[in-house]
C-alpha cells in the first residue's frame, strides 16, 4: 500500500470576512447574492476540505480582526483569503496588521468594487497582499484559495 510523503503536511489556510458580511444572503442581495456565509463556508469545505485544513472567522469589529491576524501569525498559517469588506477602504489598523504578520493573503471582493461608488475603489489593505481578486462573486474565494495551495512553500 502506498504510504503518505512524511515530507506531506496538510496547509491550513483562514478566511477571514469584515463588517457586514454576516448578513450575506439577506443583505443587497442584487450586489452580493442569494448565497449565505454559512453557504459560502460549506462549498469552500467541500471544495477544498480533504486537501487542506480551513478556518473561518468573521467580525463586525475592526479590532477584533486585527487580533485574529495576529494569532494566525503567531500560529504560522500558510495563507488568508481576506474581505475586509468597508475596513478595505478605511483601516490602516488591518493593513498594517496583515503587513506586519508576514502572512501570504489574497484580498477578495464579492462585487467589483472599481464599478461601484468612487470611495470603494481605493483600498489601504490591497497593497500588502499578494493579489487582489474583484468582482468575480463567490467564485473569487475559491479563485484565491486555489492559487494559495498552488504557490508558496
Ligand atoms: C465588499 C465591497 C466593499 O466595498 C463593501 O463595503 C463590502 C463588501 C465586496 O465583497 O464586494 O462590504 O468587500
Amino acid at each position: 500500500m502506498a504510504r503518505a510523503s512524511p515530507a506531506f503536511r496538510m496547509k491550513t489556510f483562514a478566511i477571514l470576512n469584515g463588517p457586514n458580511l454576516d448578513r450575506l444572503g439577506k443583505r443587497e442581495p442584487h450586489i452580493y447574492g442569494s448565497a449565505t456565509l454559512a453557504d459560502l463556508e460549506s462549498q469552500l469545505r467541500a471544495e477544498f476540505g480533504a486537501v487542506a485544513r480551513l478556518e473561518f472567522f468573521q467580525s463586525n469589529h475592526e479590532g477584533e480582526l486585527v487580533d485574529k491576524i495576529s494569532a494566525l501569525a503567531e500560529a504560522g498559517v500558510d495563507g488568508v483569503v481576506i474581505n475586509g469588506a468597508a475596513l478595505t477602504h478605511t483601516s490602516v489598523a488591518l493593513r498594517d496588521a496583515l503587513a506586519g504578520s508576514g502572512l501570504r493573503a489574497v484580498e477578495v471582493h464579492i462585487s467589483n468594487i472599481y464599478k461601484r461608488e468612487e470611495f470603494r475603489h481605493k483600498s489601504l489593505t490591497a497593497p500588502v497582499c499578494l493579489a487582489v481578486i474583484t468582482g468575480l462573486g463567490l467564485e473569487g474565494y475559491f479563485a484565491a484559495l486555489r492559487f494559495l495551495l498552488k504557490s508558496g512553500a
